[in-house]
Order: structure tokens, then sequence, then C-alpha cells
């Protein structure tokens, strides 16, 4: 067994997840290489706003663990792994703690304690923020700041602008990873990768996500036969600022905080118009009033329109100033967009926010590939179901990027003297299999290549006939690729919608695909979702297929069920 100095663990991506993983390895004495494609600050979490659940020591009056676990199972619509819902929530206040050890700290209330926003779904205020709705920079800064100080001793090799382009395997066993920096293809041996490289939202053509958010680590990790699950379950955030006509602006996420705080949606008409879709209104969950917004604009006759968030009543019912107070960030964005958000109503529509689904991975953030861990957004560990709560995403990151650290410790990946075949035995996912997607990870097995080099076969039951690529998408680009997904793979989704979205994504493919290695993983990604969403028929959370209309009965089950606290045997605080 080699001593715990020599092993090294590879950590790709420096978003929340990578970042405190890489702080608790290095701190444990484990060899440590940090890569990231851009600048250090370049992720979804720099971005983050509302900020971070957890049920604290001394939580808001009335509010358990018990009921977060309860509202997290609820907004999953049920579709949740109730295992590691139960560990994200009982465990969060010890990662809140490991934060606050790395130099993060929270806002606080006129008692100096903990200030608790809430968010919609939650069921008590449990949403600690930063900087008022600054949560990420605040996070990420500190995080920062922790690492560089970690480099400066020689504890963490830090690369910057390295872009990993493959995963580096012996005996199916990931032994690396392949990027290029400075031009240079490179490659760096590992004991263990984790895999922390966040979203996609870059599939569609509006989203909150910042360009870094490309699918890189789904598309590692596929290529390496790892499985995947829940891919047909990406969150629209209901409330991303529409640039005005002509407007070249970087998306502006406008949190569900503000609707926390008071906020309501009005449509066109100047008509308040979530109540008639949910008893919960602004605070239903957020597929729900993303879908109710689409679906409104559909029924007025304009489905590529905007609703409008009204934030006027915060400032009249909470005090002049409250919302540059408690909000400084996103005043400051909307006065630059030219809107006096204290005296006007805010153009907002949904946007491509947060996939659910992604590497597969057990309670420790073990992939289905021996030697590969993930953690944060890229993994699927089945918290968030079908629908993510609000604000429990960075939480997931903190949680089990640490228990990858942990299972890396304990020896995850080096229980077996070296031998590839008991290695692979020893690391329960390869054993088991996959959770949901298994025929993926078989055919990437069987087939080898894919997206940039291949088209997708579509299984039997799915078949692609009598679809010829609709007119009008062209060659491939970025920008076309990303205009079909929303029109066709987007917040209202059908099967003649989705099945040609199939067509013109595997024409692309078949042509040899983009050249471009962020294009070909975008190319990848859209046709995994794709081909999960045709899979899963019926609509469920933030997978709406309006063939097949959410099941009433079993939404009215799912209130009832966690309208009670979840059993006692799924809480031990
Ligand atoms: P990220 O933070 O996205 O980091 C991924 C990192 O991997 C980046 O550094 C990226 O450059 C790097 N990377 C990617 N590919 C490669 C590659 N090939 N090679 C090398 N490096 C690579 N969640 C909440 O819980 N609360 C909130 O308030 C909240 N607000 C949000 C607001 C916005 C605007 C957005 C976009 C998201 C928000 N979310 C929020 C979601 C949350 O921020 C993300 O899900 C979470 O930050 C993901 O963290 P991560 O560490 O998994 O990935
Ligand atoms: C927001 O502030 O609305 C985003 C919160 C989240 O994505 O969890």
């Amino acid at each position: 067994m080699t001593g715990i100095h020599s092993r090294r663990l590879v950590v790709v991506g420096s978003g929340i997840a990578g970042l405190y993983a890489s702080l608790l390895a290095a701190d444990a004495g484990l060899d440590v290489v940090l890569l990231t494609k851009g600048d250090l600050q370049e992720s979804n979490t720099w971005y983050a706003q509302g900020g971070i659940s957890a049920v604290l020591d001394e939580p808001a009056p009335g509010d358990t663990v018990a009921a977060h676990i309860a509202d997290t199972l609820k907004a999953g619509a049920g579709h949740c792994n109730q295992e590691a819902v139960r560990l994200l929530c009982t465990e969060a206040r010890r990662d809140i703690a490991g934060l606050q050890r790395f130099g993060v700290r929270f806002d606080v209330d006129d008692d100096g304690d903990p200030a608790l926003g809430l968010e919609a779904a939650h069921s008590a205020p449990r949403i600690l923020h930063a900087g008022g709705d600054a949560t990420g920079a605040g996070v990420a800064d500190a995080l920062i700041r922790a690492v560089l100080a970690r480099q400066a001793k020689g504890t963490i090799r830090l690369f910057a602008h390295a872009h990993a382009t493959a995963l580096l395997q012996t005996h199916g066993r990931v032994t690396g990873v392949e990027l290029t920096h400075d031009d240079a293809s490179v490659t760096v041996g590992a004991d263990a990768v984790l895999l922390a490289t966040g979203g996609a939202g870059r599939l569609f053509a509006q989203t909150t996500n910042p360009a870094v958010a490309t699918a890189d680590g789904l598309a590692l990790g596929w290529r390496a036969g790892a499985a995947v699950a829940d891919l047909e379950f990406f969150q629209f955030h209901p409330t991303c600022l529409v640039n005005p006509a002509g407007a070249q602006r970087e998306p502006m996420l406008i949190s569900e905080a503000v609707r926390g705080e008071g906020a309501i949606l009005a449509d066109s008409n100047g008509k308040r118009f979530m109540p008639e879709y949910h008893p919960d209104a602004e605070l239903a969950p957020r597929d729900v009033v993303s879908r109710s917004i689409a679906l409104h604009l559909a029924k007025l006759g304009d489905p590529n329109g905007h609703v409008y968030l009204d934030a006027r009543g915060i400032e009249r019912s909470k005090g002049r100033g409250f919302l540059a107070k408690r909000f400084p960030t996103l005043s400051a964005r909307t006065r630059e967009a030219g809107i006096d958000w204290t005296r006007e109503l805010v153009p907002v529509a949904p946007a491509a926010h947060y996939w659910m689904g992604g590497i597969t991975t057990d309670l420790h953030a073990r992939t289905s590939v021996p030697g590969l861990y993930a953690a944060g957004e890229v993994a699927c560990t089945g918290v968030h179901g079908a629908n993510r709560l609000a604000s429990n995403s960075l939480l997931e990151g903190l949680v089990f990027g640490r228990r990858a650290v942990e299972s890396f410790l304990q020896g995850g990946t080096d229980s077996s003297g070296g031998d590839p075949e008991a290695c692979i035995k020893g690391w329960p996912l390869a054993a088991e299999g996959p959770r949901d997607q298994g025929s993926l990870a078989e055919l990437a097995r069987r087939g080898g290549s894919w997206g940039a080099r291949g088209g997708l076969p579509f299984d039997e039951s799915q078949p692609a006939t009598g679809f010829k690529p609709a007119p009008g998408p062209g060659p491939f680009s970025r920008d076309a690729l990303r205009r079909l997904m929303t029109a066709k793979a987007g917040v209202l989704r059908n099967g003649v919608l989705l099945r040609e979205a199939a067509a013109v994504l595997g024409g692309w493919a078949a042509d040899g695909g983009p050249r471009g290695v962020e294009d070909a993983n975008l190319l990848l990604a859209s046709q995994l979702l794709v081909r999960a969403a045709l899979g899963r028929r019926e609509s469920l959370g933030a997978h709406y297929r309006s063939d097949s209309p959410v099941d009433a009965a079993m939404i009215e089950e799912l209130e009832e069920s966690y309208r009670m606290r979840p059993k006692a045997s799924l809480v031990h605080e």
C-alpha cells in the first residue's frame, strides 16, 4: 500500500465542489493537482445568488432537518434517492462549518445570527447567503484564497487554463487525465480523478450559465464508459432577465430569493397569473413556475414572449431601500439594464439553469468506472430527483465533494493491491451497474466513440424513422444547436419535437461532428439528453411532455405523502 503522501488526486474544475474537495484533500496530506479550463473564478458557482440551504443548530422557528428532507423529496417529484437526500440534509451543517473554517462568511441579522432567506418550495427560511445576493462570489472568493495559500505552501498544484480533454485508463481504471495547456497536449497521472466540471446550460439558447458550462465532464465520463442517469431532467429557472431587443448582455438571473421576499409575476396585461396554476403561486417548485409561464404565454398566443417580475411591493411593505440592501448586485445590474426595479417591472423569462442528471455516483461520489469520482453539478447522486430544490446545489457540491475525498482517503481506489480485476470488483457501482440508463453505458463500451466521431444509435423502441431533418437547421454551429435544443427539448416537449431534434443532431454527428472540443461535447450531451427525454414518455418534474400531461393523481399522492414529515427512519440528526 502506498503512503498517503504519494497518492495523487487530480481534481478537474474550480467551482464549489472542486475547490472544497481540493482543500480537504490537501489538508489531509494528499498530493492534489487542481485543473480548471479558464480563470479560477469562471464557474457556475461564482454566479450563485440565493445561497446555500442548511438547517443549522439554531434553525428558524419550527424548522427541522426532517422538513428539509421532505421539501427536497417533494420538489424532486418523488424521483429522488432518499438515502442521498438524507445525507445531504443531515450533513449540511457539518460542511457549512467546513466552509467557515476556510474563511467563508455568511450574512448575519441585527443580532449577529445567520440571516436566513426563504426560497420557493422551502417550508421555512433556511438559506444562508453572502453579500446579500452574491453568495457564489463570496464563497468562491474565500475558497480560492485558501487554495492559493496552499499553492504557495506547495500542498496544491494548480493549473488554470488547463482544459481536460480525455480520461486516461489502464485495465478499465482511470489513471489520469489528458489536457491542453498553453496549446500543448499534456497528460497527468493520478491514483484517482475527481470530475467537478459543473453543468451544461450552454446546451440551450437562453441560459443563466456562464460560457464554461459546456457539458465537458459528462462527455469525458461517458467516453470513459461511465454510467449516466436522469439526463431528461434539465431545470429552467423561471426568472432570467430578458434583454431589450438587440442588446447583447451576459445572462442575468433574478434570484428566487426575490420572490421569497414577496415579488410576484404578472403577464403583459398586468395580471398576476401564478395562482391559476398552483396553490403556492410564485413559491411553487421551480419546474412548476417555469412551465406555468410557458403555458401561460402559449395561452396568450405569445409563446416566445416574456412575463414581468414585480418587486415593487417589497419596497412598499419592507421600507424604502430594502431592495438595495438585501439585493445589492441585482439592484446595480437592473439599474445598468435601465430598470429601476423599486418602481418598474422587470421583464423575465425561463432559462436553462441546472442539470439534475449527470454521471451516476454512489453515496461516496464513486462513478461506475474505478478510479473516477464525480461531485457537484456534473454528478447524479439522485438528491435532486426530477427537479432540484432551490439552493440545494451548492450544498450537494460540498457534501459529496467531501465524501469523495473521504472515500479516496479510505483507499477507495487502492484496496486491490494493484490488481485491476480486484479493484473493479471493489468499486461498487462497477459491480452493480448503472442505476438508470445502463444501456447507454453498455453502448459506450461497445460502440467506443461518440460525438465527434459517430452518430448516436437509438434503441429499437424509439426508432428515428420517418424523420427527415427539419428544414432550416443547416450545418452544425453552436448557435444552431442551442436554438434547436431550446425549440425542441426545452421547457415544453413532445415526441414529435424530440424526434425532430434527434434527427438533426444525428445528422450533424454523422457529418463528422464539430471540430472543437466543447462543441463536440455539447453535441454529444444534446444527443444523450434528447435520447433520455424520448425514453421517458410520461411527464415528471422538469421533464414535461405535452403529449403526456402531468398525472394529477400522482401529484396529489406526492403532495399527500410529503405533507406528513418523512419517516423517522430517514432522519438521523
Ligand atoms: P461549477 O461551479 O460550474 O464549476 C465547474 C468548473 O469546472 C469550472 O471551474 C469550469 O471552468 C471547470 N471545467 C469545466 N470543464 C472543464 C474541463 N474540460 N477542464 C477543466 N476544467 C473544466 N445553486 C445554489 O445552490 N444556490 C444558488 O443560489 C444558486 N444560484 C445560481 C445562480 C446562477 C446564475 C447559476 C448559473 C447557478 C446557480 N446555482 C445555485 C447552481 C450552482 O451555482 C451550481 O450548480 C454549482 O455552483 C455547481 O458547482 P460545481 O462545483 O459542480 O461546478
Ligand atoms: C436563485 O438564486 O434563484 C438560484 C438558486 C438556485 O439555483 O438554487
